[in-house]
């Protein structure tokens, strides 16, 4: 009896993965029909990999918010393939967001702008405001090229869990609610898009992330801000978040027996070795971090990163998996 409940479960999980497509042009076509027919798609960007799903179809938008088991009130991010398609999800496009586009996008910039009527308030959590980036991996803007439509992806976790950069760190639990995932490989930045609020008298930091913050202010020409508690700005922003299911603490060494993740040489087999520039430390750490989950242990320690604005994104993403 066990066996075969073991063997059913079995079944159950080479199913879902199954559903991990290699990019080809068949794949990418397949994915961009299973979105046009409202089902959701695993997205490969450059970030980290999403959950796709026509947003413009409020019932697929509802799909999305259950599979994550996320509260409505978290807005997602509509993804789309040019700056001319955001313009028509937007009631303005300000002269600064307009310059942010032209700069990073695509890329890992996602801005703030007023919504235009388009967008149902599911997709938003009932703002007035959607938030809009063009992601910049080749698989991402093929499917939203064939796909013709506005995509919201949130990342492929569950709610404040580590966000997938590899389509293998996808859970079988969100797999099951998936047609396929694109597998574009391990994402480019390994941290999710900078947020920029557009909608304010200057635009404000949202949420750290791949776009550091001097290249977003050299662009505009002015300061920018991470407005600090951003709870209540950016719902999304909940300070726990980005945690793995192990405790985990910063620390400024590594001693002989911790587990987990350093700048020096490894001294047991639970210690990964991080690079010591922010965006190849960026790229590698929630793979690093999944990777120490899967051993079970008490504690997850991580030596703390320099205190610098460059490591802005990574510290941001280590202080909320410190409050998990
Ligand atoms: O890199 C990324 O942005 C990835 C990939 C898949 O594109 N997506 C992603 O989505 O990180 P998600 O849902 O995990 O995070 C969306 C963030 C949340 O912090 C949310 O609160 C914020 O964007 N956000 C979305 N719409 C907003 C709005 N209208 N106003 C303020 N914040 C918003
Ligand atoms: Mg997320």
């Amino acid at each position: 009896m066990v066996v075969g409940n073991r063997s059913a479960q079995g079944r159950h999980a080479a199913g879902n993965l199954m559903k991990i497509l290699a990019p080809t042009y068949e794949s990418i076509l397949y994915a961009a029909r299973a979105l046009r027919e409202g089902k959701l798609v695993g997205l490969p960007t450059e970030t980290v990999y999403g959950i796709a799903a026509d947003a413009t179809n409020r019932s697929a938008i509802l799909e999305t918010f259950r599979l994550k088991r996320r509260p409505a009130e978290n807005p997602l991010i509509v993804h789309v393939a040019s700056l001319d398609a955001a313009r028509s999800l937007v009631r303005s496009l300000p002269e600064a967001a307009e310059g942010l586009a032209e700069s990073f996008w695509p890329g890992p910039l996602t801005l703030v702008l007023p919504k235009a009527d388009c967008i149902p308030p599911e997709a938003t959590g009932g703002l007035d405001t959607v938030a809009i980036r063009v992601p910049r991996s080749p698989e991402a803007l093929s499917i939203l090229r064939e796909a013709a439509m506005a995509v919201t992806a949130p990342s492929a976790n569950a709610f404040m869990s580590l966000s997938p950069t590899r389509a293998e760190h996808i859970s079988l639990e969100i797999l099951a609610g998936l047609e396929c995932v694109i597998d574009g490989g391990p994402c480019e930045f390994g941290v999710e898009s900078t947020v920029v609020d557009c909608c304010g008298p200057t635009p404000t930091i949202l949420r750290p992330g791949g776009i550091p913050r001097s290249r977003i202010a050299s662009v505009l020409g002015i300061e920018i801000a991470v407005v600090e508690s951003a709870e209540h700005r950016s719902p999304g922003a909940y300070k726990r978040h980005y945690a793995p299911r192990t405790p985990v603490r910063l620390v400024e060494k590594l001693g002989p027996r911790d587990a987990g993740i350093g700048f020096g040489e490894p001294q047991n087999g639970s210690q990964i070795q991080l690079p010591s520039e922010p965006a190849g430390y960026a790229r590698r750490l929630y793979a690093a971090l999944y990777e120490l989950d899967r051993l079970n242990l008490p504690a997850i320690s991580i030596e703390r990163p320099p205190d610098t604005e460059e490591w802005e994104a990574v510290r941001d993403r280590l202080t909320k998996a410190v409050h998990g």
